[in-house]
């Protein structure tokens, strides 16, 4: 056996963080060839200086050699102190003890406290205008100077609004954005990034900051604006560490002078008006003439949290060109991205100097040509750039964000080219770790869809849409979502800061929100929006194996539960359902409210008691399954009838019934029966569910032996199904079945996006299913790894890969007949359960022999038409005759 090698070290899921505040947790994946390849052991040394890590020396903390299989989320009990750097390894012995010892990697604690910030709160004099729209984006600036010997150099910065920070004429970090979007008034992220670079050489330096209105103060879904403040300010602090441990900090506050320039207008949903010719050239540069700059309005730190990112920072993700410029009206020239996306455009136009060049952005076409904007609602989307009269000029904005494909410019100078338009595709880098390709194109395209829903999405947090005046951190979309989510990207770190936002919404009541941050409608939570602050941690830890999140997030989850369980004493929910959406967009199958909230309140009093048991809160977890049991013998008797039909009949109905396990063993089948034959009769082969019923129902029905109605709903290409909208042209996934149709057209503009994931739930379905890449909920974050293929529809073969917390799974087959081969990937340090699909045992082989006679497999049994093995780490190649 050739070992297990440490490798991808992370710490509170990021690869060398710096600027954290949450209490360090380390990960690695354990990389072998071999198979059966398992740690044994580990050890962690983290020293203050990678010299001394070199040294041997672990003066921070060294765990001692602890015999255990763990290799995620092993909390740092060394000592804390804002700006301490640590320098860590960890050493594995795998079963024979054979030792390996990972390259160093490191943490840097941030601030830690708001009373270790030095800086004060900056914002505009109320002389240069006080309403948004007067108020061009202010500039910060401030000159300083630095000696010999930096080591290395910091900055930690942050807004009530947007930043974009340069030193010396250089943009500091890849964030847009920044900092993100929290309840501004509990608790505000900053970053840090490393400014060592620009310090480095002794002398003089300039520091600038330009700030956007964003969410602290510009627009937010429909509501009229400043949710959390009426200007934009900003905090900064550069921290240059000296050999022999001598820190200078240049922080945010007296001396610093401000001014506007040439963003005199910026929203997120309105976008920008930029004024190239009051460019300030050189005013992030030392010896700029500032003696016409005014001084700041000054204030202290106050009481919102500072807190260092959690997450990935929003980023450029990609650049896209254009594939077509068309010219529908004279001088309007519309420039097709070829896929539907969020972030902005750059251009490149040439005009004299005071000539407007405007961008305006669309999802869809008008049957002219013109682009389509009614489905935008309130924003105006519309960026607007006067030219300074300088030849070729770029721009692109910095405070705004749109979801678009199609890009429209009016009052060029001449006719534009494809290349004076890109897209810059913007969104929270949570790194990609799923690959999806199946023998259907059109499934691929489908997953190529659910995955930009994400993308587009994912803008520090969940939103429901990128485009209209919405944009909102809708709970019922994500949660439906957030299983396919997990599997598309590592959002780990990304749902565990969203899962902070949504206990930062909860209101003293104990009611979690429809949105989160919550802004604009004060009502409590609806069924299956509210519920979200139970089901996304659960998910969160189902893919990652996080304890620790489901600790710090469940006494809010008790508070939500007995908020529902309080008032409704006869365990139906009624009172507290608030907006009760019930199963939003249903085509005309409607769920009655109650039944829906119900069933969601005996799905969260299952989860607490699961959740309960994980955390070793015994008590609970009885509590929560007795109250689980009420609520489920208070559903049967009010909502099922003697024949096993629920109230409503609808197929959402009995979706949730079977999937929340709500029914008595012996009402099962009749449910089944009911749901099949509503799908297959009453609505010849069709689903007819919302958000709700549709994350769920493909799911359902392969747990309820009918995998392969699951298939025909999947392939079908009739309306209402996943593939129709393709047909129609979607490029992402549709807020509904029939946006746009060739026969209909637009349906209505009033509530009509083109970039919705909750309908792309169906990927944890086909990553599942049809990939077969599954978890155990009894040893979560992959740890032990279900892989179940069904191959299934027409599907010859599927291809799929995903690279989890423990390291990378994957999963290949193929049928040629009744003949299948299976190409396997478990990692080292997991073990599996494999299903092979196979008529009999006898006709499974595995690279050349009879599988049960390898080494580290172990055949248990037939079932659901495929062999069973238990299977340690390693590749496997199978075959087997299927039935
Ligand atoms: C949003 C949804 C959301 C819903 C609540 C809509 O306007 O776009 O995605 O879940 O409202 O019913």
């Amino acid at each position: 056996m050739d070992g297990v090698t440490p490798a991808h070290l992370r710490c509170n899921y990021l690869v060398n963080p710096i600027g954290i505040d949450e209490a360090p947790q380390f990960s690695w994946v354990d990389e072998s060839s071999a198979r059966g390849a398992r740690q044994s052991a580990y050890q962690i040394r983290v020293a203050s200086s990678l010299e001394k890590l070199k040294s041997g020396q672990a003066d921070l903390w060294d765990s001692g050699r602890v015999g255990s299989s763990e290799s995620t989320q092993i909390p740092y009990r060394g000592q804390l102190a804002n700006g301490m750097r640590g320098f860590w390894t960890v050493t594995v012995w795998d079963d024979g003890d054979t030792e390996s010892t990972s390259k160093p990697a490191s943490f840097e604690i941030g601030m830690l406290m708001n009373s270790t910030w030095q800086a004060k709160w900056m914002s505009l004099p109320d002389s240069y205008g006080t309403k948004a729209t007067e108020r061009p984006s202010p500039m910060f600036r401030y000159e300083f100077e630095t000696k010999k010997g930096v080591e290395y150099a910091r900055v930690h910065a942050t807004a009530k609004g947007l930043y974009r920070l340069f030193i010396d004429g250089k943009p500091v970090g890849k964030d847009l954005l920044a900092p993100g979007w929290t309840d501004y008034n509990k608790r505000i992220q900053y970053q840090t990034n490393d400014v060592t670079a620009l310090l480095a050489k002794p002398g003089k330096h300039a520091v600038g900051m330009v700030l956007g209105d964003g969410w602290y103060c510009g627009h937010v879904g429909w509501t009229p604006g400043n949710n959390y403040g009426s200007k934009p300010e900003a905090l900064a602090q550069i921290d240059i560490h000296y050999k022999g441990n001598f820190v200078q900090s240049v922080a945010s506050g007296p001396g610093w002078k401000a001014t506007t320039g040439p963003i005199l207008s910026d929203d997120l949903l309105m976008g920008e008006t930029y004024d190239a010719r009051k460019e300030r050239s050189g005013w992030t540069m030392p010896a700029y003439n500032d003696s016409d700059w005014a001084a700041p309005e000054l204030k202290p730190i106050g009481e919102a949290q500072l807190v260092g990112q959690y997450s990935p920072t929003v980023e450029q993700l990609a650049v896209l060109k254009t594939q077509s410029v068309t010219e529908p009206k004279p001088n309007t020239y519309v420039f097709d991205l070829g896929q539907n996306m969020v972030g902005w455009a750059r251009i490149h136009v040439h005009g004299a100097a005071g000539s407007t060049v405007q961008v305006r952005y669309a999802e869809m076409l008008n049957p002219d040509g013109t682009i389509y904007t009614a489905n935008l609602r309130g924003a105006k989307a519309t960026d607007t750039y006067t030219c300074k009269g300088s030849g070729e000029e770029t721009y692109e904005p910095t405070f705004t964000f749109h979801g678009f494909r199609y890009v429209e410019l009016t009052g060029t100078q001449g006719k534009p080219g494809a290349g004076d338009v890109e897209g810059i595709v913007v969104g929270s880098a949570n790194p990609q770790t799923l690959k999806f390709e199946c023998s259907n194109p059109m499934l691929n395209k489908l997953q190529h869809n659910i995955v930009w829903g994400q993308r587009g999405n994912y803008v520090d947090i969940p939103t429901d849409c990128p485009q209209r005046d919405e944009r909102l951190g809708w709970m019922g979309d994500a949660q439906i979502f957030s299983r396919t989510a997990c599997y598309n990207c590592d959002v780990a770190a990304f749902l565990t800061k969203w899962t902070q936002d949504v206990v930062d919404a909860q209101s003293d009541a104990g009611g979690f929100s429809d949105v989160s941050p919550r802004v604009g409608d004060p009502a409590d939570g609806a069924p299956a929006w509210g519920d979200a602050g139970v089901i996304v941690p659960w998910s969160v830890y189902l893919a990652y194996g996080d304890k620790d999140l489901l600790e710090a997030r469940y006494p809010a989850m008790r508070k939500w539960l007995n908020y529902i369980d309080a008032p409704n004493s006869d365990h139906i929910w009624v009172k507290n359902s608030n907006n009760n959406f019930g199963d939003w967009l249903n085509v005309g199958d409607d769920t009655p409210r109650e039944v829906l909230a119900t069933a969601f309140f005996a799905h969260d009093a299952d989860l607490m008691s699961k959740i309960a048991a994980v955390l070793g809160k015994d008590q609970d977890a009885a509590n929560y399954a007795s109250l689980f049991e009420a609520i489920k013998a208070a559903f049967n008797s009010h909502f099922v009838d003697a024949d096993g039909k629920i109230k409503g009949d609808t197929q959402t109905d009995y979706v949730m019934a079977l999937n929340f396990g709500l029914l008595p063993e012996e009402m099962r089948a009749n449910a089944i029966k009911r749901l099949s034959d509503h799908i297959e009769i009453d609505r010849k082969d069709h689903l007819s569910t919302g958000f709700i019923g549709s994350g769920l129902l493909n799911p359902t029905l392969t747990d309820c032996g009918r995998t392969d109605l699951a298939y025909k709903l999947l392939e079908t290409r009739s309306y209402p199904s996943w593939l129709y909208s393709i047909d129609q042209g979607a490029t992402t996934i549709w807020e509904r079945w029939d946006g746009w149709t060739k026969e209909k057209g637009f349906q209505d503009p009033g509530m009509n996006s083109f970039n919705h994931y909750s309908f792309g739930a169906v990927g944890q379905w086909m990553y599942s299913t049809i990939g077969g890449i599954g978890l155990d909920p009894e040893k979560p974050g992959f740890k032990h790894i279900v892989i179940h293929p069904r191959p299934g529809g027409d599907l010859k073969w599927a291809k799929t890969s995903y690279d989890s917390i423990r390291g990378l799974i994957e999963t290949n087959w193929k049928l040629s007949g009744k003949q299948l081969e299976f190409d396997l990937t478990i990692p080292a340090n997991t073990t599996a359960t494999v299903y092979v699909p196979a008529k009999n045992e006898d006709s499974v082989n595995l690279d050349g022999e009879m599988a049960s006679s390898v080494d580290g497999v172990r055949f248990t049994g037939m079932k659901d038409g495929a062999a069973v093995y238990e299977v340690v780490s390693g590749k496997y190649h199978f075959k087997s005759t299927v039935q």
